[in-house]
This record gives C-alpha cells, sequence and structure tokens, in this order.
C-alpha cells in the first residue's frame, strides 16, 4: 500500500530540504558545491560535481542528503549539470548508501542483489528510478559510478513520505526453508539488510518494504527471478517453540495497533498465529505484565490477511512479541505499527546540531576567502538583486499583456493558441526510465496543433506526446460529445490550496457573481486552531473550533449541533504575501462557494475578508475524510470478527453512494463541474452523511493519487476519464466517470489505489486504450462485495462515448433502488 501512494517528492527540488542538509565528499568549486545538487535547479554552475574525475571502483565521492528524520523513499531522480548548455556531465551509473542513525551505513540492493543503477544519458534529462525494495532511511547518499575515468556531477531528487511507523529495527530468528513436493519455498527475509546469521539483527527488510504477500506463498508480485517464498518469513514448529521478534523504535510512542500481515494457506499447514503475547520496554526495563491476543482460528478461508494486535495505549520504544504457532508454519509478510501521530509531529525535527554525519569534509579549502574577495561578493550580490528586480517587474508587464492579449485573441483565434503549448524543452526532460523516444518528440510539432487548450492545459498535451499513434486519427473525437464550454469560455479557479476548485461555465459564473457576497463576515478570534489539514502553494487549510458559529448560521441550514458548543470548521487562508490573481481567485471562488447549497456539498459557513489573512470557512465533518473512514473499516463477515475491525454494511456503501449522486446531481444542474471527485474528496459526519468537498489535493497523505510532471501541474489521473486526460475536457460526464471510480473505491473500503497495479504511464497508456477502443482497455476489476447491478453502473460510467454515459440523475436514482432492493 505504501508504494503506490507514498511517492511525494521530498524537497531537493522544492527546497524543504535546506542547504545546509545536503553535503558532499568534495566539491570542484563553490559554485558546485552539494547545495547546487538539486534537480531541476539552475542554480550556481547547475549541479554537485565532486572535485576530481571519477575513476572506476573508487567509491569516494557522494552527495548526501540529511533527511532529518526517518522516511520511507520509493524512488530517486537523477539529473546531470546543464547549465543553459554549457554543461554536459552526468552520471551513467550510481549506487545508493543510507542509514537510519548516521552511523552505520548501508548500501542499497534490487530484488535481484544488484547495486548499481542505471542513471543518466544525457545532461538534461530527468531519470526516475523505482527503489525495489524501498528504503527506510533518515541519510541517503548518492555515490557516482563510472567504467572510465570521467567527470561528474548531478542533481537529485528523493520521492517518498515520513515513515510515521518510527520502527528502526527488527530483531528475529532466520527465517527457514520449506520443502514441498517438487521445490522448496524460501521463506528468509531476502532485502533485511541488517546483520543475518542464526538470527536477523538491526535491520529492515520484507516486513517492513510495503509489499503483501499473496494468499499463495509460492506466488510472487515480482515475476522475475524471485524464489517460491519471497514475499513471506516464515518459521516451523520443528525448530521454535514460538516465534520472538523485537521491535525498536525511534522513540517512546504511544502505541494503538500492530497489524500483521499472515499467510493463511492451511492446505499447505500455514496458518495465522494462535497467541501473540507482546512485552514493552519505555525505559530501561520491561514491563512486567504483557499483552496477550489470540485471534479466532480461520479454516474456512485460505487468503492472506491483516490481523490487527490492539496495543491499548502502551508506552514503549521497543516491544517485543512471541508468536505461537497454530499449525506447523507461520508466515508473516508485513508488520506495521500505529501510534499516537500528534505527539510525532512535536518532536518531527531533531535538533539541528546533533547527528551530523562525520563523514562531511573537514578540511574544505574553499572557505578561506578573503577580505577583498567578500566585497567583491557583495557587490556582485547587490547588482544581481537589482537586475532581479527588474526583471521581475518585465515578466509582471508582460503577464498583463498576455492576459490581455488572451481575452482579444481567444475568440478569433481559437486553434491558434495551441502556439502557446510549443514550450519546447522542458516538456522533453520528463523521461521515464531510458526512454529513447525524446528526440522524435520534440520535431514533431502536429501533435501540438491539434488540441485548442487554454494555457492552463499543458500538461494534458505532453501526455499525448507519449502516445503516438493517438496525432493520427485525432481531428474527429475533439468535436464530439461534450459541451463547448469546458474548452473556451470556462473560468478555471486555482483553489488556494493548489487545488482545482469547482470548473464552471463563464455564463454561469456572470450569474453567480452577481449579487454581494451571502455569507457574513467571522470574528476571527472566536477560532481555535486544532490541526493543520493541507497546505498549498498559496495558502493553508486548518481545522478549527469556532465559538458561537451557530449565530453565523442560516435557518434554512440544518446543523444538529447543540446550542453553545464550539463547532469544528475547516478554515482555508490565503497566505498574506499571495499575489493579485490569487486573491481575485479566492474571493471569486468564495462567491461560488456562497451559492451552493445542497445537503450534500460542504457549505460555506463565514468568511474573514476584512483583514488578512483572508480566510474561508467551511463546515468539516466529524469522522474526516471518506477514504480514512472507510481504510479504518472492514466488510462485515468473518474477517472482521477476526480482527476486531469496525465495520460498514453493504446497504450503508449503497447509502453513502447515493448521497455522493445526489451532491453531483445539484452541481451538474447548475452546469459546474467538480473535477476532483474521488474519496478523499467527501467527508464523513454522523450516522453515515456525506457531504462533498474540495481540498484532496493539498493534502500529502493523497500527493501518491496525483500525477506530477516536473512539479507544475498535478493531475488525478486515475479518476479522470480518457477525454480529461487526452483532450483536456471536463464535464458533467468526465465526472460521471470519476464517481464510477470513487464508486469502486468505496466497494473496496478504499483498500486500494484505483489502478494499484499499474505505474503512472500505464494509467495514461490504458487511457489510449479507452480512445483507441480495440477492446485493448482494462477495467478496474469488480470489487469482491460488489453485486453486478452495481458493477453495471461502474462500467456505464466508464463508457467511451460521453453521451452513453448515464448522468447523475440515473445514476443516482438506480443507486436508490439497488438500496432498498
Ligand atoms: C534467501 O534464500 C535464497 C534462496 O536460497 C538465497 O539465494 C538468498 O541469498 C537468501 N537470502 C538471504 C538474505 O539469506
Ligand atoms: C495515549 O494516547 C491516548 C489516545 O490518544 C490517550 O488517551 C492516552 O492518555 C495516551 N497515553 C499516554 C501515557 O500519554
Ligand atoms: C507442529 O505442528 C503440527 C501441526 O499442528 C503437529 O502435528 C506437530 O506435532 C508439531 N510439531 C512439533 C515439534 O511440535
Amino acid at each position: 500500500k505504501h508504494q503506490g501512494v507514498c511517492r511525494y517528492p521530498l524537497g531537493m527540488s522544492g527546497g524543504q530540504i535546506q542547504d545546509e542538509d545536503i553535503s558532499a565528499s568534495s566539491q570542484w568549486s563553490e559554485s558546485t558545491a552539494a547545495r547546487y545538487g538539486r534537480l531541476n535547479f539552475e542554480e550556481g554552475d547547475g549541479a554537485w560535481c565532486p572535485e576530481i574525475t571519477v575513476e572506476p571502483d573508487s567509491l569516494k565521492e557522494f552527495l548526501q542528503i540529511d533527511l532529518r528524520s526517518l522516511h520511507f523513499i520509493t524512488l530517486v531522480g537523477t539529473q546531470g549539470r546543464h547549465a543553459g548548455g554549457i554543461g554536459n556531465e552526468f552520471a551513467q551509473m550510481y549506487k545508493i548508501k543510507y542509514s537510519r542513525d548516521g552511523s552505520r551505513w548501508i548500501s542499497w540492493r534490487n530484488r535481484q542483489g544488484k547495486q548499481v543503477i542505471e542513471g543518466n544519458r544525457n545532461a538534461y534529462a530527468i531519470v526516475l528510478k523505482d527503489l525495489e525494495p524501498p528504503i527506510i532511511a533518515r541519510f541517503v547518499r548518492f555515490m557516482p559510478v563510472t567504467d572510465h575515468s570521467m567527470n561528474v556531477c548531478m542533481r537529485v531528487e528523493l520521492y517518498g513520505c515520513e515513515w510515521l511507523d518510527g520502527l528502526v529495527s527488527y530483531n528475529a530468528a532466520a527465517g527457514e526453508q520449506m520443502s514441498l513436493p517438487a521445490y522448496s519455498a524460501y521463506l528468509n527475509d531476502s532485502v533485511y539488510d541488517g546483520a543475518v546469521s542464526h538470527s536477523m539483527t538491526e535491520g529492515l527488510g520484507q516486513l517492513t518494504d510495503g509489499v503483501c504477500g499473496l494468499d499463495d506463498f509460492t506466488q510472487s508480485h515480482d515475476t522475475h527471478n524471485v524464489w517460491p517464498g519471497y514475499d513471506y518469513v516464515g518459521w516451523t514448529n520443528e525448530s521454535f517453540s514460538n516465534v520472538e521478534i523485537m521491535f525498536e523504535f525511534d522513540r517512546i510512542r504511544n502505541f494503538t495497533t500492530m497489524k500483521v500481515h499472515c499467510n493463511n494457506m492451511y492446505s499447505r499447514h500455514v496458518k495465522v498465529f494462535r497467541q501473540v503475547v507482546c512485552y514493552f520496554r519505555s525505559e530501561a526495563d520491561w514491563e512486567a505484565t504483557p499483552l496477550s491476543f489470540s485471534p479466532v482460528e480461520d479454516v474456512e478461508n485460505p487468503s492472506a490477511r491483516f490481523v490487527t494486535v490492539n496495543l491499548a495505549n502502551h508506552m514503549a520504544s521497543a516491544i517485543k512479541c512471541q508468536f505461537y504457532f497454530a499449525d506447523a508454519w507461520m508466515l508473516f509478510s508485513e508488520i506495521t505499527f500505529q501510534s499516537d501521530t500528534a505527539m510525532y509531529n512535536t518532536t518531527l525535527a531533531p535538533p539541528k546540531s546533533g547527528l551530523t554525519p562525520d563523514t562531511q569534509p573537514k578540511d574544505d579549502p574553499t572557505h578561506k576567502v578573503d577580505d577583498s574577495n567578500t566585497r567583491i561578493l557583495i557587490g556582485c550580490l547587490v547588482a544581481i538583486i537589482f537586475i532581479l528586480v527588474v526583471i521581475i517587474v518585465i515578466i509582471l508587464w508582460r503577464q498583463v499583456w498576455q492576459k490581455m492579449l488572451e481575452k482579444a485573441s481567444r475568440r478569433m483565434l481559437d486553434d491558434e493558441l495551441t502556439a502557446s503549448l510549443s514550450i519546447q524543452s522542458e516538456t522533453f526532460a520528463y523521461t521515464h526510465n531510458q526512454s529513447s523516444t525524446t528526440s522524435e518528440q520534440e520535431s514533431n510539432s502536429t501533435y501540438e496543433r491539434i488540441f485548442p487548450l487554454g494555457p492552463d492545459y499543458q500538461e494534458p498535451s505532453r501526455i499525448i506526446c507519449k502516445l503516438p499513434e493517438f496525432a493520427q486519427s485525432s481531428e474527429e473525437p475533439v468535436q464530439d460529445g461534450a459541451p463547448h464550454y469546458a474548452e473556451a469560455d470556462i473560468v478555471n479557479l486555482q483553489g488556494v490550496t493548489g487545488g482545482n476548485t469547482y470548473a464552471i461555465p463563464a455564463l454561469t459564473m456572470d450569474l453567480l457573481s452577481g449579487k454581494d457576497v451571502a455569507v457574513e463576515e467571522f470574528p476571527r478570534k472566536l477560532l481555535t486552531f486544532k490541526e493543520k489539514l493541507g497546505e498549498g502553494q498559496f495558502g493553508e487549510v486548518h481545522l478549527c473550533e469556532a465559538d458561537g458559529m451557530q449565530e453565523f448560521m442560516n435557518k434554512e441550514f440544518l446543523f444538529d449541533i447543540p446550542e453553545d458548543l464550539p463547532v469544528l470548521v475547516a478554515v482555508k487562508m490565503l497566505r498574506s504575501d499571495a499575489n493579485k490573481n490569487a486573491r481575485n481567485d479566492f474571493l471569486k471562488e468564495i462567491k461560488i462557494m456562497s451559492r451552493l447549497k445542497d445537503p450534500n456539498i460542504i457549505r460555506l459557513l463565514a468568511v474573514c475578508i476584512y483583514s488578512d489573512p483572508l480566510c474561508m470557512i467551511t463546515e468539516y465533518m466529524e469522522n474526516g475524510d471518506l477514504n480514512q473512514f472507510l481504510s479504518r473499516h472492514e466488510p462485515e463477515g468473518q474477517l472482521a470478527l477476526l480482527s476486531n475491525a469496525p465495520t460498514v454494511s453493504f446497504n450503508n456503501l449503497c447509502y453513502m453512494a447515493a448521497q455522493i449522486a445526489s451532491g453531483m446531481k445539484y452541481l451538474s444542474s447548475l452546469n459546474f463541474v467538480h473535477r476532483d471527485l474521488a474519496t478523499r474528496n467527501c467527508l464523513v459526519g454522523k450516522n453515515y452523511t456525506i457531504k462533498i468537498a474540495d481540498f484532496g489535493m493539498s493534502r500529502n497523505l493523497y500527493s501518491g493519487d496525483y500525477y506530477r510532471i516536473q512539479g507544475r501541474a498535478v493531475l488525478p489521473i486515475r479518476w479522470m476519464s480518457w477525454e480529461s486526460i487526452l483532450l483536456g475536457k471536463f464535464t458533467t460526464a468526465s465526472d460521471v466517470w470519476a464517481f464510477g471510480v470513487t464508486l469502486w473505491e468505496i466497494l473496496n473500503f478504499c483498500k486500494e489505489q484505483p489502478y494499484s497495479q499499474l505505474t503512472d504511464e500505464q494509467v495514461i497508456e490504458n487511457t489510449g486504450e479507452f480512445f483507441r477502443d480495440q477492446k485493448r482497455q482494462i477495467y478496474l476489476p469488480q470489487p469482491v462485495l460488489c453485486p453486478d447491478s452495481l458493477y453495471k453502473i461502474m462500467l456505464s460510467c466508464w463508457r467511451r462515448n460521453t453521451k452513453e454515459r448515464p448522468s447523475f440523475q440515473e445514476i443516482h436514482r438506480a443507486l436508490l433502488e439497488i438500496q432498498q432492493g
């Protein structure tokens, strides 16, 4: 689960990683110091370059990043030194070393044991590499490798997310070998990164790599070159009376649960453990009374499953669990821990001085800059700042001009608008792996003329470049289907948090904005900050308590809360330094939001616009978003009984889906297009009530659901219709498509990302298959819980022809029937 979702850039290109946290073995000059090793940055001389040429087999040079806390790293990106065409140095190959504590360094190897990673082929293109297995570390080193002596420069980025489990290592007896009739299954921990002899010590591995084993343990997700039993670590009762695993954590935590992913293939004498006894250690000593838990034995269902063990808020920095056999074998593929994360935030960043690894260059000659140089430097800086100011003024002027020109030309020169899309060089810098098609794309200009998209829609046309066949026959579908407003007069609001808010036709916009804002100003001092929900380019979303909100709410507004209690609200806040466009968009968003009145749409309650920062106060629902809500729940039945998880009935799933359809029915009746309908954007209240909101995109938690190109636009491609991805068309019909995906998520209890087995690139290829319609497109599979009648609704939402998709009225009616029948 981690791997699909956890692919967020960790801040080399975005700047969240500070200069002081980037170091290197050496530098060629001050202008190629470690801090210039940021992906997509062109500052200094354009990259980090070590002092001397890199020799084959000398692994002396490295670029090191300190992430300040443990992270789960799934992907790395590298780039050479381009420096506007002057540079031509890059690393053809590299290795990665990592460390959790800054002293013990581990060499990364892939699942086949290979250490060397293929790097760049030229100085400008970004090459991304999935880390299989992923890394859990605080420090990461990139070490260039060459086959002949050469100059090497690198820019890098890490992708992943914070490692909230806080697990630093687990120790256990080494996994064993199981003889099967025809062959053996090797149940050792094949990616363990600590020491392995009779037992495993001080490492992490298979149990934390985010890959859950399959029901049949002899099979594996990773089909190439792995042995039977690869995903599992297993032990037999012949060798042990019980299996003791010791878990060490980064600090004392308040533990809620442990989830153990166990195999249960009882036909091969493998079963979930019979009992587990856990001991806790917070300071020096182990607590005297252990906690014990026995799951219900299951000999009906052979599927692998997570068994949840309630750790009852024990405080500990180490946990020791003894697992008892229910049969001859016990096989685990993942173990995760849930602990109090609020506490986590407070101790996130360790003290700045602590733990700097002693590998930094001690005797750095470049620090001996004398006084006269300093003065020259300051002079230069002042000059540069002056020039920058002038450039900024010019750019601002140009933007104003462009806006005016665009307005005039939009009507006359609809198709010619695409000329603005021919921003070439960057478009092709994004090559996944060693895609060699870059040069063909560069020279082929026909792709750019076909799609009359506004300047906000650059990304879909880039995606099209990946589908060469698309260009040949694409004249026809551009015209078909959806109403025209989607292409031309659309008012596209970029929400404060960087997300799309509702996109609506300009016509409706005029109607809406005719009157004054119908919501009242709320006294800022009555808001009490509770938690940050999200953050984006232009602002933040906070969860707050509002005192006396009752007075501000209209009578028509049914909100069954007791008098005088503070109300939970979401507060969207514009940064006070946001530019004028962002401010205008924010005010427009307020106008639009204030007109939306439907029981299934989040309501705007009040605003603070008399002073900065501008705020929008909307409802918030106590159960959080639907995605998290369902992830915490299980379907009714055996499995839920086994793991004590709370459940949601099928009827209630239908009830929630019907409410989403009803809210969307309302939006579509106003010709509003949501553009980002998904469970993460629906909030859950009491008794399974649902309201649709729009701040999903701003949250790191869900960054894996969006496809990022060059850190610019982000698109929820797994929810998007083919025509939205390929043509940039967003209509009610594309919202219907997204609804189909949302329904699929609901029936899967959000346990899986849509198309989780496909990479982002494969999802886009699949979109091309939907367009070509030669029966090669892959549909999302029918969820286990989902009756045929519901799956039929989903399939109808994913029809190629937009006109054949059902309306939200029809969907709503059908869902009500299924719920009642
Ligand atoms: C696990 O077993 C396989 C198959 O025998 C072997 O190739 C591999 O080296 C072992 N790995 C470890 C870490 O012991
Ligand atoms: C652990 O967390 C729970 C729930 O957040 C809280 O009620 C409890 O007091 C915490 N325990 C300690 C020792 O802080
Ligand atoms: C291991 O478990 C099997 C099945 O429960 C049992 O028949 C066998 O006696 C056990 N072996 C040992 C050494 O306990």
